[in-house]
């Protein structure tokens, strides 16, 4: 039987991923790598849904790229490529978009809650029909299951009602997508708040980038903020910043929480602060130098891209072109 096959994407906004993006993502894409045939890409298009900076959009999404490399991802065994080199997501966007429902793209609550907090006039078209694009990178490659995070289910069931949509219209043409709970997928929590989820759009002393340098992910870690208490145990309603550091150690270092608890008996704060830095820091060295090698080879990254857009291409465009001919075109 052949092997499932998977889309997923990572916007390249901040250039540097962090560790929730990485424990709570990226560790599972390079895993599914060998049980899947992978379509991994830096989601550009997405990007401009909000202002960017061209030069640093540019440089970011080579950064990613490369960070993405660095961490696993394998040009051999999945196909890794830029979002805006494969024209073909936009074309079936195009035709998505057309199947949509000016309610039900309104009922998307990811954009109310982005456009609340810029206030709908100063929000751009594009944000509104940022999920229709979603959908068109997943359906365009067929894929049969999608990597995804609580936030992203509504997304995931508006690709499966236009894929229905569009098939009912048109007969079968689109692959309906399953949701992939990646196994081990951590959630990880901001550093300094950690009720919340840690991301690049909170100040970022509580978000440990893989590419900072190492005294400032120390630090991070050492200012982590954590209860009143003193005892190391796993507790995430009464001691979530303790556990947060639990996770983020057993989920690097390959120990159970549970090892750890008895590992960190009797001992501070401190010392788990102090030796999750060490463990942390020795996780992301060799990612950071691996990223900056493969960037200063810029022919050599743009070669692997290239290389993954013309796999890319070569699946989106069978789908397009059938779309296109269903469609009337
Ligand atoms: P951010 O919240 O920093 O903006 P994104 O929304 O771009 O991150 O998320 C990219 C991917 O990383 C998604 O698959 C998302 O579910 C995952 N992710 C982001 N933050 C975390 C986190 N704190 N814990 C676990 N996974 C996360
Ligand atoms: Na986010």
């Amino acid at each position: 039987t052949p092997l499932p096959r998977v889309l997923s994407g990572i916007q390249p906004t901040a250039g540097s991923f962090h560790l929730g993006n990485y424990l709570g993502a990226l560790r599972q894409w390079v895993a599914l790598q060998d049980s899947a045939e992978a379509f991994y890409c830096v989601v550009d298009l997405h990007a401009i849904t909000v202002q960017q900076d061209p030069a640093v959009l540019r440089r970011n999404t080579m950064v990613s790229a490369a960070q993405l490399l660095a961490l696993g991802v394998d040009p051999e065994r999945s196909t890794l490529f830029v979002q805006s080199h494969v024209p073909e997501h936009l074309q079936l966007s195009w035709v998505l978009e057309c199947l949509t429902g000016f309610g039900e793209a309104s009922r998307m609550t990811q954009f109310k809650d982005k456009s609340q907090r810029e206030g709908t006039s100063g929000a751009s078209v594009g944000l509104f029909t940022y999920p229709v694009l979603q959908a068109a990178d997943i359906l365009v490659y067929q894929a049969d299951q999608v990597p995804v995070g609580e936030d992203q289910r509504q997304h995931l069931e508006l690709t499966r009602d236009l894929a229905t949509r569009f098939n009912s219209r048109y007969g079968p043409t689109l692959t309906l997508p399953a949701a992939h709970i990646p196994p081990g997928a951590a959630k990880i929590l901001d550093m300094q708040s950690p009720d919340k989820k840690m991301s690049k759009s909170l100040p970022p002393a509580g978000c440990v980038f893989l590419l900072d340098e190492p005294n400032v992910t120390a630090k991070k870690i050492r200012s982590a903020v954590t209860d009143t208490g003193r005892e190391i145990v796993a507790d995430a309603e009464a001691k979530p910043g303790v556990t947060n550091l639990l996770t983020i150690h057993s989920a690097l270092s390959g120990r159970s929480v549970a090892e750890l608890e008895e590992h960190f008996a009797g001992r501070g704060y401190g010392d788990l602060k102090k030796e999750l830095a060490e463990v942390v820091t020795d996780f992301v060295t060799p990612v950071r130098s691996r990223t900056q090698e493969l960037l200063d080879d810029p022919a050599e990254l743009q070669r692997i891209l290239a290389g993954g857009a013309e796999r890319a291409r070569e699946v989106a465009a069978a789908t397009v072109a059938d779309v296109y001919q269903r469609t009337g075109f």
